[in-house]
């Protein structure tokens, strides 16, 4: 089966900042059914003012719609763009799982690199995932030297 691949109209677009808080928005009404400002804070780990501030901003570029009382909800424009972020970290989570690194250092290192991963470099990395899992003896093979170089 081929691998879901972003497009180029499907590539996150924004700051960074911006796909960080779209990312979050969607996994807290996807986990919780809501977005508040106070657990968006908490769990960006930035303080809340900053985040209403942004939110605001993001509001005026219409990706989110904010009330102070409801939360924060996604816009059609702003889901489908914090989709195609999710579905990047996805695929990066796919392509780190395979060699057996620790959960925790794999979703912080895609925290890291996910914001500059074009859609071409994004493609091949999950054109290889599905390559290497057809490969088990390759993939211990990386697997044994990865553990021997830490
Ligand atoms: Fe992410």
């Amino acid at each position: 089966m081929a691998a879901a691949v972003i497009t180029k109209q499907d590539a996150p677009r924004g700051t960074r900042a911006q796909e960080d808080y779209l990312e979050q928005i969607l996994s807290l009404i996807e986990k919780k059914g809501y977005a508040r400002v106070v657990d968006i804070a908490k769990n960006l780990n930035i303080a809340q003012a900053s985040v209403t501030g942004m939110i605001q901003r993001m509001d005026a570029e219409g990706l989110v719609s904010y009330e102070k009382y409801r939360g924060v909800i996604l816009t059609s424009e702003g889901e489908k763009i914090a989709r195609a972020i999710i579905n990047r970290h996805e695929s990066l989570t796919k392509f780190f799982k395979l060699f057996g690194l620790y959960d925790d250092t794999i979703y912080d290192d895609i925290e890291g690199i996910e914001h500059h991963m074009s859609p071409p470099t994004l493609a091949t990395i999950q054109a290889l995932t599905e390559e290497l899992k057809k490969q088990p003896a390759l993939l211990s093979r990386v697997k044994s030297k990865v553990f021997q170089a830490t």
